[in-house]
């Protein structure tokens, strides 16, 4: 199938990218590369160079006339979030409006949404895709009225979606300034023996998932799910401490961190039951903490070599 992915170029998108080419769909990349990187993408992909704002987005549809629409692109940090939110909201929910508005009008027969459990806001339970939502920065305002968006065009103009909700992704590729960049920040500072900063006392917790499993949900979402909202995480708690502790383990650093305010806009904890995952796309994570931060710490040891 012709699969249009907005945000082809940046962490999550490239690696979708790369599992879309594997299984013999045909990826299209939409994407301005405000915070991408072309190296990412795989040689031989088409790229449109466009920002999603652009009356020329239209003329790629009418063009390539995508079965499949994955929307990754998006103002992705939570501080930019409250430092600009119309810039944010212009990125991540007029942006949002125009694909779907030209993905009605191209016959796109699905739209696979990256939702963010930014949507949510403060608890302290496990949370399921019915939990109350409450977003604490403008970032999560911008995704959960983009989730508003889309299934009112499914509900006015039957276009079909799945809306796929992410705990913190982590992996190969992130960058250290973006939304959940912890582990890349962690792994870079300790391997350029720099002192690490944890915000708040470091007992607060993430459900960290693994970027090759966030991207496998996309494939999955092709053929499953239509019209619902998925939680895609570990159902595991890690606070940010016990993290600290296993990248120094993996990395034989004995660097200790300093502890500063906690940030506006941080959620406390975050716990994603993924049961709802299992059952509609008969996912479930791959990779469990330790295997993920394996292959991340490698990536990150390798890019510093290539880099001196
Ligand atoms: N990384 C996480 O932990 C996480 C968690 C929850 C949700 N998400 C969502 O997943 C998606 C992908 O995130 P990511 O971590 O890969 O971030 P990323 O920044 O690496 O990828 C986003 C891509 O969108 C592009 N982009 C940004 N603004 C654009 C514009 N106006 N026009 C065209 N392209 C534009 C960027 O250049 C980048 O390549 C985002 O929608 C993000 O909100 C990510």
């Amino acid at each position: 199938m012709k699969i249009l992915v907005t945000g082809g170029g940046g962490f999550i998108g490239s690696q979708l990218v790369e599992i879309l080419l594997a299984e013999g769909h045909t990826p299209i990349i939409l994407d301005n590369f405000s915070n991408g990187r072309e190296e990412n993408v795989p040689s031989g992909v088409k790229i449109y160079r466009e920002n999603l704002l652009s009356d020329k987005v239209e003329k790629i549809f009418e063009k390539e006339k995508p079965d499949i629409v994955m929307h990754l692109a998006a103002q992705v940090s939570v501080a930019k979030s409250l430092e600009n939110p119309a810039e944010d909201a212009a990125v991540n929910v007029l942006g949002t409006v125009k694909l779907l508005e030209y993905s009605t009008r191209y016959g796109v027969k699905k739209f696979i949404f990256s939702s963010s459990s930014a949507v949510y806001g403060y608890t302290n339970e496990v949370i399921n895709e019915e939990s109350p939502t409450s977003p604490i920065s403008f970032y999560g305002t911008s995704k959960l009225v983009s989730e508003t968006y889309i299934k009112l065009f499914n509900k006015l103009y039957k276009l079909p979606y799945t809306i796929l909700r992410y705990a913190n992704v982590y992996g190969p590729r992130q960058r250290s300034d973006g939304e959940g960049g912890v582990i890349s920040i962690f792994i870079e500072q300790l391997l350029n023996i720099e002192t690490p900063i944890i915000f708040g006392d470091g007992n607060q917790t993430r459900d960290f998932v693994y970027v090759e499993d966030v991207a496998r949900a996309n494939l999955l979402a092709i053929a499953n799910a239509d019209n619902q909202v998925i939680n895609i995480g570990t159902n595991t708690q890690t606070t940010v401490n016990l993290l600290y502790t296993l990248l120094s383990n993996q990395l034989h650093s004995s660097q200790k961190p300093n502890y500063e305010a906690k940030r506006e806009g941080d959620i406390l904890h975050s716990h994603l039951s993924n049961s709802k995952a299992l059952h509609y796309l008969k996912w479930e994570p791959q990779y469990d903490l330790n295997s993920g931060l394996e292959n991340t710490v490698e990536y990150f040891k390798r890019k510093m070599e290539n880099d001196e």
